[in-house]
C-alpha cells in the first residue's frame, strides 16, 4: 500500500498512534504539506492537475530554488530536489571518513540496485543500461565506438547538438567517414516532412542515423520511432540523442526502438549535476567498442562502459533519490505540467505585433521548451533585457536556421512567475 493510501487507512481506522504522529511532526513542514497535496491529488486526472497551482506549489517547495531569480533556463541543467541534494551531501561525508572504503565497498555496492532501478524507470533490461556522467559521454562512446570505416555513410542534422557534430566530424578528419548532414526546417508539425529529411538523404552506404529526440534549441521533439523503422529496414543502426527527453515526457526508451540511446539525468530527471545513462540494444553491446578500455573490448557486458575511473560515487547514487521524487510525481503528471507551463505563456505572447513562436504548442511536437523570437530585436538583446529589468533567466539561441530565446520553465516554475515573463515580452515590445 502506498505511504498516502496507509496513512488514509490509518486515520480512518483511528490508528494514527501517538507515536505516528510525534514523527510526521518531526519532519518539516513542506513534506508534510507536500504529502497532504500529494494525497489530495490522488483522484485527479493530470490534465485537470496540471493547472493546480496549490499542488504545484507545494512541488516546488521541495527545491531550494532562489525567490528573487526566476530561472527560465531548466534547458541547459536543472536544479536537484531537497533530498537528493541532502543524499548527494550524505554521501559525500560518508566518503570522506575513508574514501577507498566507504567509496568502493560501501556506495559501489549500490550499483547494481541504481541500474535496476533506472532499467525499470527506462522499461529495458538492466542489462542495458550504464551509468556515467552525462550524454555527451554516453553518446561520443557510440559515435568513437562503431566499428566504422572509411567511405561509410552517417547521416545526421546541422540541428543536433554541437558535442555531436564534432565527435562525428572528427571521425571524418581521422578516419574518412562521410557525413551527411541534412537541415530541418523547425518548428514542424509535419510528420512526413521530418521523416523524409532523414530517409532522402539515405544511400546503400549509409551505416548510421544519429536523431535528436528533442532538438534543444527549440524543443523540438522528432518522430524518432518512424525515422527509426525506415532506418532498420535499410540496415542502418539508430543513434538517439536523449539528453532533454528522458524523464520529461512520458516514454520508455524501447518505444523509440533505438539501437543506442544517452541521456543526462541533469536534466529532466533531477538528479545531481554529472549523472547519465547510457543505453545499449542488448545484442548491440558486443560490438561496440568502450570509449576507455577495458580487458575485453568486446564482451557482451554493459558494465565495459562504466571503467571511467575512480569519480564521485556520492553523485551516482544520489540518482537514486532523483528516481523516487520524479516517481511521487509521476511521468505523466509532471509532462503535462510542463506542457501546460510552455504552452501558458505561448499563449499569451502569440499573436502580439513582431512576435515569432519557434515551437509547436502541440503536445506529439513539444513540452517544456519553447523558443521565442521577436523581428528586429536580436536574441542576446531580449535576454539581457529580461535579465536586466525582470530578473528572468534565459538563454539566447542562434544556430543554424533558429534564432530567438530560449525559455524553459520546469515543474517548480509557478503561473505567476510566467506573468513575469510575459510582462517583460510586452515591455520590450513597447520600446520598439
Ligand atoms: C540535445 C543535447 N544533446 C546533448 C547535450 C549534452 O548534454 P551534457 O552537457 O549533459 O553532456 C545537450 C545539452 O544541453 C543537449 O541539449
Amino acid at each position: 500500500m502506498p505511504v498516502s493510501s496507509r496513512r488514509r487507512f490509518l486515520h480512518k481506522a483511528g490508528l494514527f498512534s501517538a507515536t505516528a504522529l510525534l514523527s510526521s511532526l518531526a519532519r518539516p513542514a513542506w513534506s508534510r504539506n507536500l504529502e497532504s497535496a500529494l494525497d489530495q491529488a490522488a483522484g485527479i486526472s493530470p490534465e485537470d492537475l496540471a493547472g493546480d497551482e496549490d499542488f504545484w506549489y507545494y512541488i516546488q517547495q521541495s527545491f531550494t530554488v532562489s525567490p528573487s531569480l526566476i530561472n527560465l533556463n531548466n534547458g541547459g541543467v536543472s536544479p536537484a530536489p531537497k533530498t537528493v541534494q541532502d543524499a548527494m551531501k550524505r554521501y559525500y561525508d560518508l566518503c570522506n571518513e575513508a574514501p577507498s572504503y566507504y567509496m568502493w565497498r560501501v556506495l559501489d555496492q549500490g550499483r547494481e540496485p541504481l541500474r535496476r532501478n533506472l532499467a525499470k524507470l527506462a522499461g529495458c533490461s538492466p542489462e542495458e543500461i550504464a551509468m556515467n556522467r552525462n550524454s555527451s559521454e554516453g553518446l561520443e562512446t557510440v559515435i568513437f565506438g562503431l566499428p566504422l570505416k572509411a567511405g561509410d555513410e552517417v547521416v545526421a542534422a546541422k540541428q543536433d547538438y554541437p558535442n555531436m557534430i564534432n565527435a562525428y566530424k572528427q571521425r571524418e578528419q581521422r578516419e574518412g567517414i562521410k557525413m551527411v548532414w541534412i537541415s530541418l526546417e523547425l518548428p514542424s508539425e509535419d510528420e512526413n516532412y521530418l521523416v523524409s529529411q532523414y530517409v532522402n538523404a539515405f544511400t546503400p552506404k549509409t551505416k548510421v542515423v544519429h536523431i535528436t529526440h528533442v532538438i534543444n534549441w527549440n524543443g523540438q521533439i522528432l518522430p524518432v520511432k518512424k525515422i527509426a523503422a525506415e532506418a532498420h529496414k535499410r540496415g542502418i543502426e539508430v543513434v538517439v540523442d536523449g539528453a532533454h527527453s528522458f524523464a520529461h515526457f512520458d516514454f520508455k526508451i524501447p518505444d523509440l526502438d533505438a539501437d543506442y540511446f544517452a541521456a543526462s539525468l541533469h536534466k529532466w530527471l533531477y538528479a545531481p549535476i554529472g549523472t547519465g545513462l547510457l543505453y545499449v540494444r542488448k545484442e548491440k553491446i558486443k560490438t561496440l567498442y568502450p570509449l576507455f578500455a577495458v580487458d575485453n573490448p568486446l564482451k557482451d557486458d554493459i558494465r565495459k562502459f562504466e571503467a571511467l575511473g575512480t569519480r564521485p560515487f556520492y553523485i551516482e547514487q544520489a540518482i537514486g533519490k532523483a528516481i523516487e521524487f520524479h516517481e511521487m510525481i509521476g511521468s505523466e503528471r509532471k509532462e503535462k505540467r510542463l506542457h501546460y507551463l510552455k504552452n501558458y505563456w505561448m499563449e499569451k505572447v502569440k499573436g502580439l505585433p513582431k512576435v515569432k513562436l519557434n515551437t509547436s504548442l502541440r503536445p506529439e511536437w513539444g513540452c517544456a521548451i519553447g523558443n521565442l523570437g521577436i523581428e528586429g530585436t536580436k536574441p542576446g538583446e531580449l535576454d539581457t533585457f529580461l535579465l536586466d529589468k525582470f530578473k528572468v533567466h534565459t538563454v539566447a539561441i542562434t544556430w543554424e536556421n533558429i534564432v530567438g530565446v530560449r525559455i524553459t520553465p520546469n515543474v517548480y516554475t509557478t503561473t505567476k512567475q510566467l506573468d513575469v515573463l510575459v510582462e517583460g515580452i510586452r515591455a520590450i515590445l513597447n520600446t520598439k
